[in-house]
C-alpha cells in the first residue's frame, strides 16, 4: 500500500513537472488556453478539418490527432435507430452487431420522452462500449412532406413533439459520456438534390417550425455537436450562415458545443470556419489548405481560428478517446434487444378496429399476406441503417407468439423472396428494395384460403432512404398488385365472415382512405427495429395493449397538403437548366407555418384520412374536468384521465392552444404540451399536469423580428387527438409580451 502510494505520488509530481522540464504539453480539461497558446498555426487548423481513421470499421469520420499534445483523434458514427458500424472485421472472428432500435417515427409515435430516454440510454451504451465518441444522431429535420425519403430518421410534423424528443434522446445517449449530433440543421426537408437545394422559407416558418424543434433540443437536451445540413437557406449555404450557426444558435439558444458540416466539401469552406461551422467532415485536404490560407491572409483572424480550435479542444476533453475508456467490444445486445421490442410495443399505433376485430384470441390459424411478412423494414436504408444481426420477420413473430400460420402462403413468401434476392444478386444491380415488387395471388387460391384460414393479416411495405425522395404512385399510393390483393383478400374472406388486419410496416405516410374501409383492422408500427414484428404479434395477440399515437397527419389525398405543391415527387421537375430548377434547384415554402395539422385545423373544408394524434386503443378513457392554473411565467393544465374500459392501458392527453384574436393570425389549434399516463387498470385513474409559459405561446412576428404572446383569452384543449378534444378549459393573459431576437436568416419574398 505504501508502495503504491509513493509511486502515485511520483507519477503526480512527474505530470506536473516533466512536461515542462522536457517541454512536453499534454492537453488537460483544465488547460486548453495554455495549449492553444502552443499550438502552431498548422496544428489548430489540423484540428479543424477531420481525416482518415481505421479506429472503429465502418465509423462515418474521425477527427485527427496531435500526438505531440496528447490530442486524441476522436470517432463519430451514424445512427440514428441504433449505431452503425461494419459488423465484421478482417483478422478476427469476432462480430460488432448492433441493436436495431425502432426508428424516430416510431419513437415519437409513443410521445414519451421517458421511453425515449430509455431507448437512448441503452443505444448510447452501444456507442461507449464500440469505442466511439459521438453518435451521429438525432435526425431531427421536420415532416414538411410526407414523400421526403429519409423521415423516417425523423419525428414529426409538429416542432413541439419533435424537440421534445430529440432532447430527450440527447440527454439518454449522453448519459453515457458520449456525444450526439443534432442534425441536419436547418431546413433539411427533401432529399432531391440535396446538397445544393436552396430552401426558401420566411422567418416566421423558420422559428416558428423549422428551428423551433432544434431550439428545444438544444435548450432541453443539450448535445455536444450540431451538424449543420447540406442545403442552402435563404440563398446561402447552412454550414456558411453565421447568423444561424452563431447568432442563432450560439447566442441566443446557448449551444456550446461544436458544429460540424454534413459530410462533403463545399465550396467556401473559409466562409463556414467563419460562420461558426468549427469542423469539417469528413475532412479533405483542400479544407487544410483552404483555412490556413485564410489565416495566413489574415481573412480568418486569430481569434476566430483559436474560438474554433477552443471548441474543438473543449469537445475533444469529454470524449472517452480522451479519457482513455477500455471500451468491451461486447455491449449487453440481448438486454438492449429486450429495450428494443419494449418501446416498439410502447409506439405502435392502432389505426382501425372496427368491432374489435383485435385483438386475435391467439388460437386462429392466420393467413399471413405479403412479401413484407419475409423482407420486413425494421429501419430503413441509407446511413441511417444499422448493421443488425437479425431483423425479426412477421412469419417468425407471429409464431413465436404461437399463432399458427398457414404453411403454404409462409412458403409461397419465402420461396418469391428468395428469387427476387438472387436475380438482384445475379444481375448485380444496386439492390433498390423499394421496388420490390409484390407477389400475386390469384383470386381463386384467396378464395380457398379464405376457406381454410380464421383470419387475414396483410403485411404492406414501403421501404426508403437517404438520397431519395419517394414518389406518389406506386409508393404513397398502393400499387394496384396491392390494392387488387387487399380487395380479393376483403371479398373472400368477408364472404366468410371472418377478419382482415392490416399491418403497414413502412417508413412514411400512405394513401389509406381509398382502401381502409375494406379491412377491418389497421395496425401501424412504422419501421420498429430489429425486435418491432415481436411487438406487432403481442399486440395482435393482446399480449400488448396499443398506446401509440400519429406524430403527423394521413391525408386523403397527396395534393392535400399544401407542400405537395412544391415538393418534387415529380421527377418531371428535375428536368431543365442547373440552378433554376424549381424545387429541385430552389424550393418555395410558400405554405409558411401551414404544413401538417396547422394546415388542416385552419382549412376546415380539407378533411383527412386520420388526424394528427389519433391512435386507438384496446380500452376507453374518460377525461375529467380539467382545470388551468396561472404560474409564475405561465399556466399549469391538470385533467385526469380513468380507464373505462375492460383493459389495462396508457392514454396520451394532447393539450392544444387556441389564441385569441388580435394578435398574429395563427393556426386555430396548436399543441403546446403532452403527457402519457402511466399503465392504468380498467377503473384506475390518473391527474396528468402539464405547463406552458408565455413564451411558448408566442408566435414569431416577421416584422417586429420579435416572439410575441398577444393579451387575451386562450382556450385550452385537451385532445385526445388533434380533432378529438375531450375537455377544455380557459385561461386570460392581461398583458402581451414579446421577446425581440436578431434578424439574421435573410429576408426572402417567398410567392407560389
Ligand atoms: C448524411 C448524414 C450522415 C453522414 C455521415 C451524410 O450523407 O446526410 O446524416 O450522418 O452522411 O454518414
Amino acid at each position: 500500500m505504501k508502495k503504491l502510494n509513493f509511486i502515485a505520488l511520483l507519477c503526480l509530481a512527474c505530470s506536473i513537472t516533466c512536461p515542462a522540464q522536457n517541454n512536453q504539453l499534454i492537453l488537460r480539461e483544465d488547460n486548453i488556453e495554455t495549449v492553444i497558446a502552443s499550438m502552431t498555426i498548422e496544428e489548430k487548423v489540423t484540428l479543424l478539418v477531420g481525416g482518415p481513421g481505421d479506429l472503429v470499421p465502418g465509423a462515418a469520420g474521425y477527427t485527427r490527432e496531435i500526438a505531440r499534445l496528447g490530442i486524441p483523434m476522436t470517432v463519430l458514427a451514424d445512427g440514428p435507430a441504433g449505431l452503425r458500424i461494419q459488423p465484421k472485421r478482417e483478422g478476427t472472428d469476432q462480430t460488432f452487431y448492433c441493436t436495431g432500435f425502432p426508428t424516430s417515427t416510431l419513437l415519437a409515435s409513443s410521445w414519451d420522452p421517458e421511453l425515449v430516454e430509455t431507448v437512448t440510454t441503452a443505444m448510447g451504451n452501444e456507442v461507449l462500449e464500440y469505442g466511439v465518441d459521438v453518435l451521429l444522431a438525432p435526425g431531427m429535420n421536420l415532416h414538411r412532406n410526407p414523400l421526403c425519403g429519409r423521415n423516417f430518421e425523423y419525428y414529426s410534423e409538429d416542432p413541439l413533439l419533435s424537440g421534445k424528443m430529440a432532447a430527450a434522446y440527447i440527454r439518454g445517449v449522453q448519459k453515457n459520456g458520449v456525444g450526439t449530433s443534432a442534425k441536419h440543421f436547418a431546413a433539411n426537408n427533401q432529399e432531391t438534390n440535396r446538397l445544393e437545394n436552396d430552401a426558401r422559407v420566411s422567418n416566421r416558418a423558420l422559428r416558428e417550425l423549422y428551428l423551433k424543434n432544434f431550439e428545444i433540443a438544444v435548450k432541453e437536451g443539450k448535445p455536444w455537436t450540431v451538424m449543420s445540413s447540406y442545403n442552402k437557406l435563404n440563398g446561402e449555404y447552412t454550414q456558411q450562415k453565421h447568423g444561424l450557426l452563431t447568432t442563432v444558435l450560439r447566442d441566443e439558444w446557448g449551444f456550446d458545443g461544436i458544429v460540424m458540416t454534413d459530410w462533403g466539401v463545399k465550396d467556401g469552406t473559409v466562409k463556414s470556419a467563419k460562420a461558426g461551422n468549427d469542423l469539417m467532415e469528413p475532412g479533405r485536404q483542400v479544407e487544410i489548405d483552404r483555412i490556413l490560407a485564410a489565416v495566413n491572409e489574415g481573412t480568418i483572424s486569430q481569434e476566430e481560428l483559436d474560438r474554433n480550435v477552443r471548441r474543438m479542444l473543449q469537445y475533444i476533453v469529454k470524449t472517452p478517446h480522451f479519457r482513455g475508456y477500455k471500451f468491451s467490444n461486447k455491449p449487453d445486445l440481448k438486454a438492449h434487444a429486450v429495450v428494443a421490442r419494449k418501446a416498439a410495443e410502447e409506439s405502435i399505433i392502432l389505426l382501425r378496429n372496427e368491432d374489435n376485430t383485435l385483438p386475435l384470441k391467439g388460437s386462429e390459424k392466420v393467413a399471413l399476406y405479403g412479401l413484407t411478412s419475409v423482407d420486413f423494414v425494421g429501419i430503413g436504408t441509407g446511413s441511417g441503417e444499422v448493421n443488425t444481426k437479425h431483423i425479426v420477420n412477421m412469419q417468425e413473430a407471429m409464431t413465436a407468439a404461437g399463432f399458427t400460420l398457414d404453411e403454404s402462403l409462409v412458403e409461397y413468401y419465402r420461396a418469391c423472396f428468395a428469387t427476387q434476392t438472387a436475380t438482384e444478386k445475379m444481375e448485380g444491380s444496386a439492390i433498390d428494395k423499394r421496388h420490390r415488387p409484390e407477389p400475386t395471388i390469384s383470386a381463386k387460391a384467396i378464395e380457398r384460403q379464405a376457406q381454410h384460414n380464421d383470419v387475414a393479416v396483410v403485411v404492406i411495405g414501403r421501404i426508403a432512404g437517404e438520397g431519395a425522395d419517394r414518389a406518389v404512385k406506386d409508393d404513397f399510393e398502393l400499387t394496384s398488385i396491392e390494392r387488387e390483393l387487399l380487395q380479393n383478400i376483403s371479398m373472400s374472406y368477408h364472404k366468410e365472415l371472418k377478419q382482415v388486419v392490416v399491418v403497414l410496416n413502412i417508413v412514411g405516410v400512405i394513401e389509406t382512405a381509398s382502401w381502409k374501409h375494406m379491412v377491418d383492422a389497421i395496425v401501424l408500427p412504422w419501421a420498429p427495429g430489429q425486435e418491432g414484428a415481436n411487438a406487432v404479434a403481442d399486440i395482435l395477440k393482446g399480449k400488448v395493449n396499443p398506446s401509440g399515437k400519429l406524430p403527423m397527419t394521413f391525408p386523403i389525398n397527396y395534393m392535400d397538403i399544401l407542400t405537395s405543391y412544391t415538393f418534387p415527387y415529380n421527377w418531371e421537375m428535375t428536368k431543365g437548366r442547373k440552378g433554376e430548377r424549381k424545387n429541385v434547384d430552389y424550393t418555395q415554402y410558400y405554405e409558411g407555418i401551414d404544413v401538417g395539422y396547422r394546415h388542416f385545423q385552419s382549412d376546415p373544408d380539407v378533411e383527412v384520412s386520420y388526424p394528427f394524434g389519433y391512435g386507438l386503443s384496446y380500452t376507453t378513457f374518460a377525461y375529467g374536468k380539467p382545470s388551468v392554473k396561472a404560474t409564475a411565467d405561465g399556466i399549469k393544465a391538470t385533467v385526469t384521465v380513468t380507464n373505462t374500459g375492460k383493459v389495462t392501458g396508457r392514454e396520451i392527453v394532447e393539450l392544444y392552444v387556441a389564441a385569441p384574436s388580435g394578435g398574429l393570425k395563427k393556426p386555430s389549434r396548436e399543441l403546446k404540451a403532452f403527457a402519457k399516463t402511466k399503465l392504468l387498470a380498467p377503473g384506475e385513474s390518473e391527474t396528468l399536469t402539464m405547463k406552458i409559459t408565455a413564451y411558448e405561446l408566442a408566435s414569431f412576428n416577421d416584422e417586429h423580428s420579435a416572439w410575441e404572446t398577444a393579451a387575451g383569452t386562450y382556450q385550452v384543449l385537451f385532445g385526445a387527438s388533434v380533432t378529438d378534444i375531450r375537455a377544455k378549459a380557459s385561461f386570460r393573459l392581461s398583458k402581451s409580451q414579446s421577446w425581440e431576437v436578431n434578424d439574421v436568416l435573410g429576408t426572402i419574398q417567398i410567392t407560389e
